[in-house]
């Protein structure tokens, strides 16, 4: 069976070798291409049984194209936003994440863009401490977790939202659980996001959660630029001057942000949160992985469209 990896940011040259190695070992044939265009996703598909992506777009052109050989796809990440989830069912292809894989390198960024902008972006000015601040964590998933297990070597006090998670999970983790998105952003001087980008989620945050933030606050994004309101979020930075912004990924109006708020704002110019050699080795050999069980046995343990 023929596997393709396909991702427009290239793994590290450690996590390629391994995944080839992962996909040889199995008897599989492996081929792998980076940084590729849809044009080149949708000759490079064309008799692949298995397709591994990371952020890259997975529509159902992508897959006519692979069809009918294509049988599953391996998102390697948490985020599945880019695949086509419904055209994938009605091929009746599998598609599975491989969740918890890169959740420490994501959380990791998180605490590297809040300690840049308590140091003021090291423009030599005097900043403040994350030690004593309360931080609130939105999700608490895999990466959230990894934040709440970081944030406590800070000495942070730690409060998350997540209606699936029961609050004695939080609690066992030193974090107090609140059922409010508006106590979340009002109660605490960093917010830090890890919602996925779903319809419900989409420019959900905005003037309103920012504006209750204490003085000072600071909104971190590591999950997705879509759940942002971004006129809503330019508004609450016009008004407050107090107010922060970090993200990792650049919004569709950085500029504006940019050119207005340029010491109040960060931006990575691409998605860097799970962009780790250790990152890209854990979720990409978990992708072969799974890629080759699916097609040995119909292995589905993390697929996402069931
Ligand atoms: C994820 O959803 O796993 C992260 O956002 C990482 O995405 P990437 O593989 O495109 O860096």
């Amino acid at each position: 069976m023929k596997i393709l990896v396909f991702t427009e940011k290239p793994f590290a040259a450690a996590a390629v070798k391994a995944i080839e190695n992962t996909v040889n070992a199995s008897g599989n044939e492996i081929r792998v291409e980076e940084n590729g265009t849809k044009a080149d996703l949708l000759k490079a598909v064309v008799g692949a049984n298995a397709l591994i992506v990371r952020s890259d777009k997975v529509d159902a052109e992508v897959m006519d194209a692979g069809l009918p050989d294509l049988k599953v796809i391996v998102r390697a990440g948490a985020g599945y936003d880019n695949i086509d989830l419904q055209a994938a069912t009605e091929r009746g292809i599998c598609v599975m994440n491989t969740p918890g894989q890169n959740s420490n390198a994501v959380a990791e960024l998180v605490f590297g863009m809040m300690v840049m902008m308590c140091r003021n972006q090291y423009n030599g000015k005097s900043g403040t401490e994350l030690k004593g601040k309360s931080l609130g964590i939105y999700a608490f998933g895999q990466v959230g977790r990894n934040v709440a297990r970081i944030a406590k070597g800070f000495g942070m006090d730690i409060q998350a939202l997540d209606v699936f998670v029961a609050d004695d999970v939080m609690e066992a983790e030193g974090v107090t659980p609140v059922h409010d998105v508006n106590a979340l952003f009002s109660q605490n001087d960093y917010v830090s996001l890890h919602i996925p980008a779903t319809p419900q989620t989409k420019a959900s945050i905005g003037y309103d959660l920012v504006m209750q933030m204490p003085k000072g606050g600071v909104l971190v994004n590591t999950a997705r630029k879509e759940v942002i309101d971004e006129d809503g979020l330019l508004k609450a930075l016009e008004e407050r001057e107090d107010l922060r912004y970090v993200s990792d990924i650049k919004p569709d109006k950085a500029e504006e942000f940019e050119k207005r708020f340029a010491s109040r704002v960060f931006f990575t110019p691409k998605k860097m949160g799970a962009q780790t050699a250790e990152a890209n080795f854990n979720a990409g050999v978990a992708a072969a992985e799974q890629a080759v069980a699916y097609l040995k046995d119909g292995w589905n343990k993390y697929q996402v469209n069931k």
